[in-house]
């Protein structure tokens, strides 16, 4: 279950530290890389807000963490009857934006852009999996990152995810 605050500070910023130094010189001005293996999509996933992981989702915007399949995605109560579902993994560089077994906490959602925000370098979706902020090492990132469709009843805290 989610680490406190601290541990969870500490081993971002240590992934962070890690993928700065690992990753960028092997590309030069940390061009693209390839995404690396997000494992199979199940069809569908159901879910209830009780599930253990997902109790954040009770709150509109927060976020969690949600395994479908062998993908962990990343899930956003944008509102009151509405969830939202993004791939997990950054089409930027192919980082976890969430990862479900390692207690990493996912994206960040931003209410007034209504889109979600990569923690790494900060690009920005909306809820159409558009690039609408890419990061500013590299404009001419415009990669989407896939969304996935969500059935949501707020009377029963219930729902399923589905694939594209
Ligand atoms: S991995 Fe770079 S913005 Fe997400």
């Amino acid at each position: 279950m989610p680490e406190d605050d601290g541990n969870l500070v500490s081993r971002r910023a240590a992934l962070k530290a890690l993928a700065a130094v690992s990753m960028c010189p092997l590309v030069s001005a940390c061009e693209f890389v390839e995404l690396r293996d997000v494992g199979e999509l199940a069809d569908e996933t159901p879910f209830s807000l009780d599930d253990p992981g997902l109790e954040s989702l009770s709150t509109v915007g927060e976020t969690a963490c949600f395994e479908h399949g062998a993908r962990d995605l990343v899930l956003v109560r944008k509102s009151e009857d509405e969830i939202v579902a993004f791939n997990g993994v950054c089409p930027h560089q192919g980082l976890d934006m969430g990862d479900c077994g390692n207690n990493i906490r996912p994206a960040i959602w931003d209410a007034d852009q209504d889109a979600i925000i990569c923690d790494w370098h900060g690009s920005t979706f909306n809820t159409d999996g558009e690039l609408i902020a890419p990061p500013t090492t590299e404009p001419g990132f415009d990669e989407p990152i896939e969304v996935f469709p969500v059935e949501f009843d707020p009377d029963t805290g219930e729902g399923t995810v589905f694939s594209p």
